[in-house]
C-alpha cells in the first residue's frame, strides 16, 4: 500500500464526490495505483524529496514542468512552457516526445484508462 491511512481515507473521500460511489471509486483508486506501481514507480515516487531516475511527483498539479529545486532535468522540460493540470498530464502519458519533444523521460505512452486512472491516483496520492 503506497497510501498512508489518512491519505488513503482522504482519496477515497476526494473520489466518493467524483464518481458517486465507494466501490466504483476504490476500484479506480486501486486500478490507479497498480498503474502507478507497474509504469512509474520505478522512476518515480509521490513521496515529497524524494527524486529516483525521475522527479519525486509530490505536489505536481499546479507546478511548472521543470521546476524542481535539486532534479538534473533536460533542458527539454526545463524550457517547456507547460504547467502540470489532470489535461497537461493525459497528453504527456499518451505521447511524453509529442508534448515535451527532447525529454529524457523513456516512455511509450500509456491507452486512456490507465491514464486517467493514473491520473486519479496522483491527485490524490501526490497532492501537497
Ligand atoms: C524510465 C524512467 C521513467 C518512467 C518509467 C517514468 N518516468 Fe516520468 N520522468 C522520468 C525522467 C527522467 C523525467 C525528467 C524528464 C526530463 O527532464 O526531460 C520524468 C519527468 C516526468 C514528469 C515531469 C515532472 C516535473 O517535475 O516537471 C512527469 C509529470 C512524469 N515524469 C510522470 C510520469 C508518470 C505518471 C509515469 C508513469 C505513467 C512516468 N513518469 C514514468 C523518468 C521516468
Amino acid at each position: 500500500m503506497l497510501l498512508s491511512r489518512p491519505g488513503r481515507a482522504a482519496a477515497l473521500a476526494a473520489a466518493w464526490t467524483a464518481l458517486g460511489s465507494t466501490a466504483a471509486a476504490d476500484a479506480e483508486l486501486a486500478a490507479g495505483e497498480r498503474v502507478f506501481r507497474n509504469q512509474c514507480m520505478g522512476c518515480h515516487a509521490v513521496e515529497a524529496g524524494l527524486n529516483r531516475a525521475g522527479p519525486t511527483l509530490h505536489g505536481l498539479f499546479g507546478r511548472k514542468a521543470g521546476s524542481l529545486e535539486g532534479f538534473n532535468y533536460s533542458r527539454a522540460m526545463r524550457e517547456a512552457d507547460l504547467v502540470w493540470t489532470p489535461e497537461t498530464l493525459d497528453a504527456f502519458l499518451a505521447e511524453p516526445n509529442a508534448v515535451v519533444p527532447g525529454t529524457i523521460m523513456v516512455f511509450w505512452g500509456l491507452r486512456s484508462d490507465d491514464r486517467r486512472r493514473v491520473i486519479a491516483y496522483l491527485e490524490a496520492a501526490a497532492a501537497e
